[in-house]
């Protein structure tokens, strides 16, 4: 059964997009308008539970009339705008961002960042090695999931949902400043020794793979992880009372990961600790 969170009538807005018509209920971004018409605009921080936050700028359109490029999933439609998302100006801001983060971060576990980087003719390789912003081993620190910085975008989305957006726990944040920000528990301690309660929701909104189950960790590194091969089921977690849903991540008879559906009125693809990790007893065999 689908839940259907009832809200007032919205009116809708209408403007222009890429020279076609456009309608979207008020309050709906630019981002909104490109996906309902199955545009692929880039996005790296953008979150579909989170209040956006601005940090990659890989969205620009163009909006006639406007000095600057606006980023497509902060910027609400408004009547009448005329908006571009295909421009000289778009492609080449759009080239320039992905270059700077796929030369100064790990990209090779950001979905879809191999398809933007050849559709913008990006060369992060023109930056040359030196452009690490890192460089350290991943953080093996406790059983259930790794962060590996080297693959941060320090899109805060993490902290977001950790803090006053989602979890309220604040277990993480930004410590440092300029080329030295970077995200960190209290002290920068061993996760174990911070305010963390593992719920994992972090995970859940992380786009680049810089927080991964220990399981996908464990699977990329022996070379095993197969997302082609995996079947993903949503069921409900049977812990407590409250019913939040499960998506199963399942390969080859295992459960590898669990994740939980956005579009959930009630837990907005949250978990606790249980829901999140507590799966391993349903392969445990002895
Ligand atoms: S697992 Fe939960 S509590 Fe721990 S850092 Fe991530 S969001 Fe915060
Ligand atoms: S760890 Fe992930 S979610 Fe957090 S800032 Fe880095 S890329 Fe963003
Ligand atoms: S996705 Fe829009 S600013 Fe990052």
């Amino acid at each position: 059964m689908t839940a259907i969170p009832l809200q007032p009538p919205r009116r809708l807005v209408e403007f222009t997009l890429d020279g076609q018509e456009a309608r979207v209920p008020e309050g709906a971004t630019i981002l909104d308008a490109c996906r309902a018409a199955g545009k692929d605009v880039p996005t790296l921080c953008e979150g579909d539970t989170l209040t956006p936050k601005n940090a990659c700028r890989v969205c620009v359109v163009e909006v006639a009339g406007a000095r600057t490029l606006a980023p497509a999933c902060s910027r609400r439609a408004e009547p009448g705008m005329d908006v571009r998302t295909d421009t000289e100006r778009t492609r080449h801001s759009r080239r320039i961002v992905l270059e700077l983060l796929a030369s100064s971060v790990d990209m090779s576990t950001t979905p879809k960042v191999a398809g933007w980087l050849k559709e913008y003719e990006a060369k992060p390789e023109r930056f040359g090695a030196d452009a690490a912003r890192v460089n350290e081993e991943p953080r093996v620190d406790n059983d259930l999931y790794v962060r590996d910085y080297d693959k941060c975008i320090l899109c805060y989305k993490c902290v977001d949902a950790c803090g006053e957006q989602w979890q309220n726990t604040f277990a993480i944040a930004v410590a440092g400043r300029g080329f030295d920000a970077r995200i960190a528990v209290e002290h920068d301690a061993p996760l174990t020794d911070s305010a963390c309660v593992y719920c994992g929701n972090c995970i859940e909104v992380c786009p680049t793979g810089a927080l991964t189950f220990t399981s996908e960790f464990d699977m990329r590194a022996a070379g095993t992880w197969d997302e082609a091969a995996q079947t993903e089921t949503t069921t409900v977690c049977a812990y407590c009372g409250v019913g939040c849903n499960l998506t199963l991540h399942v390969q080859d008879n295992e459960i590898v990961k669990v994740t939980s559906p956005h579009d959930n009125p009630v837990t907005h693809g949250n978990l606790c600790i249980k829901g999140r990790f507590g799966y391993q007893h349903v392969q445990n065999r002895d």
